[in-house]
């Protein structure tokens, strides 16, 4: 999406973390922002600081892994603020720790929110994009997406269903002639949120400063990337996975440290 002033853009899971900072960026660079999130009170605070730098914001709670509240709020977005001209998807839930011993219910969450709740979105919104004379989708999935994650295993495969969704999509929209609608998904490793507290970052993956992956995120969006992986060990994940037997992978996957690195998670959500 090369312009951006003056577009409607919508968040999910904007009242913190990776979200607030994307709605930010986007209000930078002129766009009016709909901040939403399961947390209010969160969201309104956001939108405010949004107001405060000139450019318009509306909060609203918004639950993403109910797909009928998606459709509502749809249908209330386009009477009371018109059409949007890009969709953020990047509400997201982790709840790590052995499998068994996390609660099936929590399991399913993960999926109804990272991997249900997005295609919900994209899915209500898809007309307001097609519409749009130049629009944007951007998937926040994970480097999890292209790795197994032990005592993460269903956030992980919520991520790989992101990325399958995302890729499938812009490649839909391709083969459409719908050139003015960009798709980017975003791989990154471990972000210092909170929301990964407690685990131990593989070599060659060290926490990324929030800041600095949203730079990388609005640079993807703005040259109409299809993918933002970070840090660079994720770029190569694919490459070494395709060449290496399973067996070899599997150990260096191990040795990199990243098979162990959510054994010791106590980040949000636990
Ligand atoms: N933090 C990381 O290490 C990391 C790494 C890779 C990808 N990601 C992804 O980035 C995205 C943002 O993560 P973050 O680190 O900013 O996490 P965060 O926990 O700080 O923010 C997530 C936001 O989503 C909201 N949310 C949760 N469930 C929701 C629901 N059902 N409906 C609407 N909103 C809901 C939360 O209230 C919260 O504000 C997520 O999709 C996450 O999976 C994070």
């Amino acid at each position: 999406m090369k312009q951006f002033y003056g577009k409607k853009v919508v968040v999910t899971g904007a009242a913190g973390g990776i979200g607030r900072l994307m709605a930010l960026a986007f209000a930078g660079r002129g766009c009016d922002v709909i901040v939403t999130d399961l947390n209010q009170e969160g969201a309104e605070k956001v939108a405010a600081e949004i107001r405060a730098v000139g450019r318009q914001a509306w909060a609203y709670r918004l639950d993403i892994s109910r797909v009928e509240d998606i459709q509502v709020f749809r249908s209330r977005i386009r009477k009371e603020i018109g059409r949007i001209d890009a969709l953020v998807n990047n509400a997201g839930v982790v709840y790590g720790g052995v499998f068994e011993m996390v609660p099936i219910e929590k399991h399913l969450m993960t999926y109804a929110v990272n991997a249900a709740g997005l295609v919900a979105m994209t899915h209500a919104f898809f007309a307001d994009l097609l519409e749009s004379p130049e629009s944007h989708i951007l998937n926040i999935a994970s480097a999890s997406g292209f790795v197994g994650l032990p005592f993460g295993a269903t956030y992980a495969s919520s991520k790989w269903a992101v990325i399958g969704f995302s890729e499938s999509i812009r490649l839909e929209l391709q083969e459409r002639g719908f050139d003015h609608v960009g798709v980017t998904t975003v791989c990154p490793g471990y972000i210092a949120t909170g929301m990964f507290d407690g685990v131990r970052t593989p070599k060659l993956l060290p926490f990324l400063e929030p800041d600095k992956i949203v730079a990388k995120i609005m640079d993807g969006v703005e040259k109409n990337h299809p993918y933002v992986k970070e840090p660079f060990m994720v770029k190569s994940v694919d490459l070494l996975k395709g060449a290496l037997p399973q067996k070899l992978w599997d150990k260096a996957a191990q040795a990199l440290g990243i098979t162990s690195s959510m054994m010791h998670w106590k980040g949000h959500g636990r």
